[in-house]
């Protein structure tokens, strides 16, 4: 049997840009299967419990908590595992991390009350949550989603159907059995309808009380998804996004999520090392994993900005200069290619003359001009306003 748990698995977690605690919390979730299942191997437990040692020193509090308690589970699940692998190395280790946490209980601590409540270590599962029903249908009722946004049953059942006349599993492949018949189980029709009904009375009587915060919910969009095609149908727009010229990380990480938020094409930033930035990750929640980022340094901008030119693009600068147009009387193109000025400099001026159009937001106060962000967000949704909404 192959080794699953390994660098190999940590390392493709970590280029999609998966959290820290996330990748934890994946790992740990096939070993406890593996370990129930009886076909752990011994590297396998090593190597998660290794990295989580590594880190129950480590400077964040949160990831070191999280790390302590994941490995005394997965210590405990081994004890009862039915091929026990060998744990003398961890047992010292282990015992003095369960009397932190006994003391950290007995503190009534909110933040260790918080991770054993995470519904993520708590109650997912790993085979039999995840799953296009719960993916669709049961996260929705999580994050308290309107039955209006919930996916429609029909669409729901013929993914399950192709998924599982689509698995070919190696008959003797224990965890994989497991994987497939989890899936039935959740898949069946009726078990599924009966309780799409309970809840979908509990969402209606919440919608009947009036006005309530509504989640957008991705998937809406994504309906003509072919789950087995990547070449998915696209709902972006033709707005390129340049922020080459942004310093400070945490607008970089806004304008990825406005970037996102609104289908831009591409953005580009001056290099793709921002993307592993805490302060980035901060403001941008993941939408560098979702909107196509490209590295474009600044003093490539011109070769740039003149080769999108010839593919069609009208290159358009958010700047205030003495010939800028207002932004209220300003058409933009389809192929539009917005670049945003440095914090301090704003547009270098040797740029300036590249530019198809210099656009304005008019501004009324004493303050010189508007957060570079701030800008972005206005012009891309002027944008998507204009040409896709
Ligand atoms: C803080 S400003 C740059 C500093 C500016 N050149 C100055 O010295 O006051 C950063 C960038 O935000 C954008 N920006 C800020 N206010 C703007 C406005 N009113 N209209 C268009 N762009 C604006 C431009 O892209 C600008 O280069």
């Amino acid at each position: 049997m192959e080794s699953f748990i390994n660098h190999e698995v940590q390392n493709q977690l970590k280029s999609n840009n998966i959290p820290l605690s996330s990748q934890f919390t994946i790992m740990y979730w096939i070993v406890i299967h593996k370990l129930k299942d009886g076909i752990c191997l011994q590297e396998e437990y090593e190597f998660l419990m290794d990295l989580l040692l590594s880190h129950i020193m480590g400077p964040v509090f949160s990831i070191r908590l999280q790390a302590q308690y994941l490995s005394s589970r997965i210590f405990e699940a081994n004890e009862i595992s039915v091929n026990k692998l060998d744990n003398s190395q961890y047992a010292y280790m282990i015992k003095v991390i369960n009397g932190t946490l006994q003391e950290i209980a007995k503190a009534d601590d909110k933040s260790f009350k918080r991770l054993k409540n995470d519904y993520f270590i708590g109650e997912f599962d790993i085979i039999e949550d995840l799953i296009p029903c719960e993916i669709y249908w049961g996260l929705p009722q999580l994050v308290a989603a309107l039955s209006n946004n919930i996916i429609e049953d029909d669409f729901l059942r013929n993914i399950l159907n192709e998924i599982e006349s689509n698995l070919n599993l190696d008959e003797n492949d224990k965890f994989h059995n497991e994987w497939k018949e989890k899936r039935r189980k959740t898949s069946d029709a009726l078990q599924f309808k009966a309780r799409n009904k309970t809840i979908n009375k509990e969402v209606e009587s919440l919608e009947e009380t009036g006005t309530i915060q509504k989640k957008y919910v991705p998937w809406k969009n994504m309906s003509d998804v072919d789950v087995y095609d990547n070449e998915t149908k696209s709902n972006k727009t033709e707005l390129i996004v340049v922020a080459s010229l942004i310093a400070k990380l945490p607008n970089l990480g806004g304008m990825a999520r406005t970037s996102e938020v609104f289908g831009v094409r591409a953005y580009v930033v001056d290099s793709l090392r921002h993307l592993q930035d805490k302060q980035f990750q901060g403001l941008s929640v993941s939408a560098e994993r979702w909107v196509p980022v490209e590295e474009v340094r600044p003093a490539q901008l011109k070769d740039y900005l003149t080769m999108k030119k010839s593919a069609g693009y009208s290159v358009v600068a958010a700047e205030q200069t003495s010939t800028s147009i207002k932004l209220q009387n300003f058409k933009f193109p389809n192929k539009t290619l917005l670049l945003l000025g440095n914090e301090k400099e704003g547009v270098p001026c040797d740029l300036l003359p590249l530019m198809d159009h210099c656009v304005e937001i008019p501004q009324q106060g004493v303050i010189r001009s508007l957060n570079v962000h701030v800008t972005a967000a206005i012009f891309i949704w002027e944008y998507a306003r204009q040409n896709m909404l």
